[in-house]
């Protein structure tokens, strides 16, 4: 299976953070924001990746993360989205890296404190179609988000103002080889852009959506509140592992 990360937009709601640099050059705790994602991906098991940016800022990406030596890797592929079409746009930038295999989709300011590994497992096994990641959240209305009836997503709502669950659709996303056919008949939303969302509907459509349920916590990082919370919740964690190691090493002194 192939990875890709998509790191493109503008970062506006970040505005002034993001006049001189791409959002996901930003730090979140002590790491440039693409570093999350792209462990992500690692951790899963996924070696071939694509980071797809834009914006003035490219060249930056090649600069910090090179071909990936620091995450274990021997080559990172990059590409470049003109504008800002929405993720959509940017996801069909990866058809020709993608060469007909099976893709493992990360949004670019995606944090998330587990793994994906046991999601990635399952869509191996999957015969067709594509998988997503939910998380309950308070603030359903900032996400997708999915009405679910049993084990059954129905339908998925992009930012509803009255949402149908607290099920929020995370920014990791695993689909097969159908889906650029499937980016190819979207329209821009109210918003000018090629929506997620209308991917992911047209194989909830097909009847070919499974989901999992994210283990630990996620968050975004696109807005101030959110890039806040993120670094927090890096520094919790990494405060937590560290207190676990030391009581290990501890305990193995006494
Ligand atoms: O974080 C999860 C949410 O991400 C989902 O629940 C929503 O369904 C999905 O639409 C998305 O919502 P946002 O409005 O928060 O997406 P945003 O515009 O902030 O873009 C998220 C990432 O996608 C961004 O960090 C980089 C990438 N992106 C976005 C746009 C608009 C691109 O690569 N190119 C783009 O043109």
């Amino acid at each position: 299976m192939k990875g890709i990360i998509l790191a493109g937009g503008t970062g506006s709601r970040l505005f002034p953070l993001t006049k001189i640099t791409n959002k996901h050059l930003l730090p979140i705790y002590d790491k440039p924001m693409i570093f999350y994602p792209l462990q992500s991906l690692v951790d899963a098991g996924i070696q071939d990746i694509l980071v797809v940016t834009g914006g003035k800022n490219a060249g930056d990406f090649l600069r910090l993360l090179g071909n990936g030596k620091e995450f274990g890797l021997k080559h990172l592929n990059y590409t470049y989205q003109e504008g800002e079409g929405g993720i959509a746009d940017a996801l069909s930038l990866a058809e020709h890296f993608a060469d007909g295999q099976r893709i493992c989709v990360i949004l670019g300011d995606n944090i998330i404190e587990g793994g994906i590994r046991p999601a990635v497992e399952n869509f191996r096994r999957q015969e067709r179609g594509a998988r997503i990641l939910l998380k309950k959240v308070p603030d359903a209305e900032r996400f997708g988000v999915a009405e679910i009836d049993g084990n059954r997503i129905v339908g998925i709502e992009e930012k509803p103002l009255k949402p149908k669950s607290n099920y929020a659709v995370t920014g990791i996303y695993l689909y097969d080889e159908t889906v650029f056919d499937k980016v190819k008949q979207l329209v821009p939303s109210n918003r000018g852009e090629l929506e997620i969302t209308d991917v992911n509907n047209a194989y909830i459509r097909e009847q070919s959506m499974s989901f999992d349920y994210l283990e630990g916590w996620w968050t975004d990082a696109g807005t101030f509140d959110s890039l806040l919370r993120a670094a927090n919740l890096v520094k919790e964690s990494r405060e937590a592992m560290e207190g676990v190691a030391a009581s290990a090493v501890g305990g193995a002194e006494n």
